[in-house]
């Protein structure tokens, strides 16, 4: 079975409600023809309920860009999987490199925020990457599988499924950057068969890999040829309508 792709935009701190229900009814309007690929936005928590109206009936996936690993308790400024069901969500972004960088967050943390979500039925979408340092010092496979090996500690083959790896290497991140398609080829085929050994081979052939840093109208099609690239996760490029329409169309 060929891998169904996925177009993702984060749009990260961006946007009140009243405008990105608005940005969420033109992408809706956008993606109506792409109906051989997943679409999913993932806007920030306040918008969440604006956006589901905003794409509903349109199969488009709307989704937290965090989530925490429990229902409910004394976790201040934190949002449970329950929560985001709630308002239409069904599925979270962990793991981004903002989150790591900016905020702590820690492999075993994202590990359980991981865990916690797929638990209440949540697909997720786990983001691993290495910095300009890594990847100049040679480290860098040894910091994807790393961040693998933990992400993805004591998740089931059966959870597998709800799981989609996004590889966005932190030097790509909103700095015009992008890893050029060979570079993101080599570090996608890597995880694959990482995937591959931690599990089953059947699991590596199916489990989705998207690409981030810098996704343009102008380089999606040349990502997407590649073998092991299977979406994109975008995100200034995300903020507007033409050109996400854009990439949400690539050929
Ligand atoms: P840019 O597309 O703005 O480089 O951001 C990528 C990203 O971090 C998506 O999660």
């Amino acid at each position: 079975m060929p891998r169904r792709a996925l177009i993702a935009g984060n749009w990260k701190m961006h946007k009140t409600a009243a405008k990105a229900k608005l940005l969420a009814e033109q992408l809706a309007a956008a993606g109506q023809n792409a109906t051989d690929r997943d679409i999913l936005l993932a806007p920030p928590f306040t918008a969440l309920s604006a956006v589901e109206e905003g794409v509903r009936g349109s199969g488009i996936i709307v989704a937290g860009q965090n989530v925490c690993w429990e229902e409910q308790g004394a976790f201040t400024g934190e949002i449970s999987p329950v929560m985001l069901k709630d308002l239409g969500a069904t599925a979270a972004i962990v793991g981004h490199s903002e989150r790591r960088q900016i905020f702590g967050e820690t492999d075993t943390m994202i590990n359980r925020r991981l865990r916690g979500a797929l638990h209440q039925g949540l697909t997720m979408v786990l983001c691993i990457g290495e910095t300009l340092d890594e990847r100049e010092s040679g480290d860098t496979l040894a910091i994807l599988e790393r961040q693998v090996r933990s992400g993805l500690a004591e998740v089931s083959s059966a959870q597998m499924a709800s799981v989609v790896i996004a590889y966005e290497p932190v030097w790509a991140i909103g700095t015009g950057k992008t890893a050029t398609a060979g570079q993101a080829q080599d570090a996608h085929g890597f995880i694959r068969s990482l995937v591959s050994d931690l599990y089953e081979k059947d699991i590596g052939n199916s489990v989705r890999i998207l690409y981030g840093g810098s996704v343009k109208p102008a380089n999606i099609d040349e990502l997407m040829a590649q073998p092991d690239i299977d979406g994109a996760l975008v995100g200034g490029a995300s903020l507007d309508a033409e050109s996400f329409g854009r990439i949400i169309n690539y050929k």
